[in-house]
């Protein structure tokens, strides 16, 4: 058993962003306790942690961040060096339909980890941080022209998840303010990558690939999103944690702006290009549909890292076209993955049915 000398706490570590940053901080800092606290809800996978989690350097525990109980015990029996907020509920078209627990997991979970932040981290000499996770989408809409968000960005969400990130992002910059808490912001774009829940534009698309359903395109798909690898953003975090300035917000991105239809299609092609099949027939799947954001559906987002890359030195390691070549190629090699997450409950069908209804055929 290696000598611990830090304690580290990941909340949402069962998630998609979350399992990748656990897997790299249980292998590259093994000296290093991870402590992962996810409540395992539909998002949430135990399989996307299958290759760490008998590592003596890790720990996870079932719970919420909201449990208040739970969460003083942990901070009590772990003394935490760092901790590394990244639960949350993350799909817009859900929190259009149920706002509510997007604000009791997204706002009054970080409220009350917060709190204990507040509580133990008050007195002693460590140099402790709380890593808070946000997105761009709490600075609303770009048109075509405007330059990307950065870090001077009003904040101007638009949905009921943005408008709990914008609180959660506030709250930890009050808690700076008012408390002087070691708390460090980072927003970011789209991730793509493995191990994400599939209801999601690019794994959705992949799954109705290998199963040759329709897939859905709200409106024209003409809507722009900025997509970074998972791998960079969990490296922007490990940056931050260890060398970010506290009270400071940092935006990342992947240089890699781009139309959901473009996205689509170059989804498509890797696809065919892997599997040996052909475009054009896997091109007829594409089913643009009534766009169930309507008009509160943000046009473009995209963010300038200027601020990290000259700070710190971050870049984005991969291009648009790399990141979906090895995300397609994940899919592809971990359909039992796939399979395995829609049989564990009915959450992903149940979504499916609700969500698209009737605009999708099932079975080509
Ligand atoms: P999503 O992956 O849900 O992320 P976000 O809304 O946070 O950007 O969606 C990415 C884009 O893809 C967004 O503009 C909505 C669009 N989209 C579709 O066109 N079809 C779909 O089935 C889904 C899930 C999303």
């Amino acid at each position: 058993m290696k000598k611990i000398d830090k304690t580290v706490l990941i909340t949402g570590g069962c998630g998609f962003i979350g399992s990748h940053l656990v897997r790299l901080f249980v292998t590259k800092y093994p000296t290093y306790k991870i402590v992962n606290l996810d409540a395992m809800t539909y998002a949430g996978n135990q399989d996307n942690l299958n290759d760490v989690e008998k590592e003596e350097n890790y720990v996870y525990v079932h719970g919420s961040i909201c449990d208040k109980h739970l969460v003083d015990k942990l901070f009590k029996m772990y003394d935490f060096d760092y901790v590394i907020h990244m639960a949350a509920e993350s799909h817009v078209d859900r929190s259009m339909t149920n706002p509510t627990v997007f604000v009791d997991t997204n706002v009054m979970g970080t409220i009350n980890l917060l709190n204990f932040v507040r509580k133990y981290w008050a007195e002693g000499n460590k140099e402790r941080r709380f890593f808070n996770m946000i997105t761009d989408e709490i600075f609303g809409s770009l048109s075509i022209d405007d330059p990307p968000f950065d870090e001077n960005t009003p904040i101007d969400p638009h949905s009921p998840y943005s408008t709990s990130k914008a609180a959660q992002y506030l709250f930890g910059k009050t808690y700076f303010e008012s408390y002087g808490l070691p708390i460090i912001s980072l927003c970011c774009g789209n991730a793509i990558g493995g191990y994400q829940y599939l209801e999601k534009l690019v794994p959705l698309t992949i799954d109705r690939l290998i199963n040759k359903q329709e897939i859905p395109i709200y409106g024209e798909g003409k809507q722009m999103r900025d997509w970074t690898n998972v791998h960079d953003i969990c490296n922007a975090i490990d940056i931050l944690v260890h060398d970010g300035s506290v009270g400071e917000m940092y935006c990342i991105g992947g240089d890699a702006c781009i139309t959901n239809i473009d996205l689509v299609k170059m989804i498509i092609r890797e696809y065919c290009v892997l599997t040996n099949n052909k475009v054009v027939e896997y091109e007829k799947l594409i089913k643009f549909i009534v766009d169930p954001r309507g008009k509160s559906h943000d046009f473009r987002y995209d963010l300038n890292h200027d601020k990290i890359t000259n700070e710190l030195g971050w870049m984005p390691k991969y291009t648009v076209k790399e990141s979906v070549h090895e995300t397609v190629e994940w899919y592809l090699e971990n359909t039992e993955w796939c399979e395995a997450l829609k049989k564990r409950d009915n959450s992903y069908d149940n979504w499916v049915m609700s969500h698209y209804g009737a605009k999708l055929k099932e079975k080509k």
